[in-house]
């Protein structure tokens, strides 16, 4: 098994040159290897912001950002921290290096100096999970914004990183593909992979072990996803977010005796706590 790796904040605080306040103030968060968490929290909140700096894109004002044990901080340890954290953004724009699909997937890898047989090999599997292979001689401009999506996905899977980075990375994807991606993301997880993924939508993160709420650069609420989506539908909505229909299903049913507590809040194992 594949072993994921752990994120520390100490005391980190993110602060823009050109502002006069702290973006993110003294977080204190420990993201264990192999966990999936979820980042929701208003526009402008912070979370792209804490992203970047698990990224080792931008290093903490004050305070320290430890990646698998590496003090961001450390120019050394750069490099490496970007070989084993992949990020996704919003915009696929913002990461597209090259101008033909495959030579785009194939960037980071070749980047990191893997032998070409082996780029060949992952670029194909990335391009094939992420529903792309038939366009990979194609030029990316001429993929839609939800094609360039699963384009960034693509590049970062075939990185095969220990963490990644999902950064509102799934927004412009339609359901179909959306549920693909996020069983393919399932699958890395089980294998051990670190999940951090930034949302709007409760419906993207039924997998996740975990919530973190960010408020003007606050952490406000950290607990297990169980018992955030056990929150009533009244107080998820003064928190502005929607309760997924799927565990309001769950919560009748296990109402109802007709499925155990244990079963997850997601459409998959509710179907085979049914089936059994
Ligand atoms: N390059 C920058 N320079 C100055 N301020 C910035 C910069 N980037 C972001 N900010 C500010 O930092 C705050 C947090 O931004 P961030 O992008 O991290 O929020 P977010 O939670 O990701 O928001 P959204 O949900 O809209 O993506 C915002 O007030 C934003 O204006
Ligand atoms: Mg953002």
């Amino acid at each position: 098994m594949k072993t994921g790796i752990p994120f520390s904040l100490k005391g980190a605080e993110f602060r823009y040159p050109s502002a006069t306040e702290n973006t993110l103030s003294t977080l204190d968060l420990e993201i264990r290897p192999g966990e999936w968490v979820a980042i929701l929290g208003p526009n402008g909140s912070g979370k792209t912001t804490l992203m970047k700096m698990l990224n080792a894109l931008l290093i903490p004002t004050q305070g320290i950002c430890f990646v698998d044990g590496d003090n961001t901080s450390n120019s050394d340890f750069v490099i490496p921290i970007r070989s084993k954290v992949s990020m996704v953004f919003q915009n696929p724009e913002d990461q597209i290096v090259s101008a033909i699909v495959e030579e785009d997937v194939a960037f980071g890898p070749e980047n990191i100096g893997l032998k070409p047989e082996i780029i060949r090999f992952r670029v194909k599997e990335a391009l094939e999970n992420a529903e792309l292979w038939e366009k990979h001689k194609e030029p990316v401009s001429s993929l839609s914004g939800g094609q360039k999506q699963r384009l960034a996905l693509a590049g970062a899977f075939a990185m095969q990183p220990k963490a990644l980075l999902l950064d509102e990375a799934l927004s412009m994807l339609d359901s179909y593909s959306k549920n693909e991606i996020i069983k393919l993301i399932s699958e890395e997880h089980k294998k051990g992979m670190t999940i951090v993924q930034v949302t709007h939508r409760l419906d993207d993160i039924l997998y996740a072990d975990r919530v973190v709420v960010l408020e003007s650069g606050k952490v406000v609420c950290d607990e297990p996803i169980f018992e955030f989506l056990s929150k009533s539908e009244e107080k998820l909505r003064s928190m502005k977010f929607k309760k997924p229909s799927v565990s309001i299903l769950r919560e009748i049913l296990i109402k109802k005796k007709i499925i155990s507590e244990e079963i997850k809040s997601d459409i998959y194992s509710i179907k085979e706590a049914l089936c059994r």
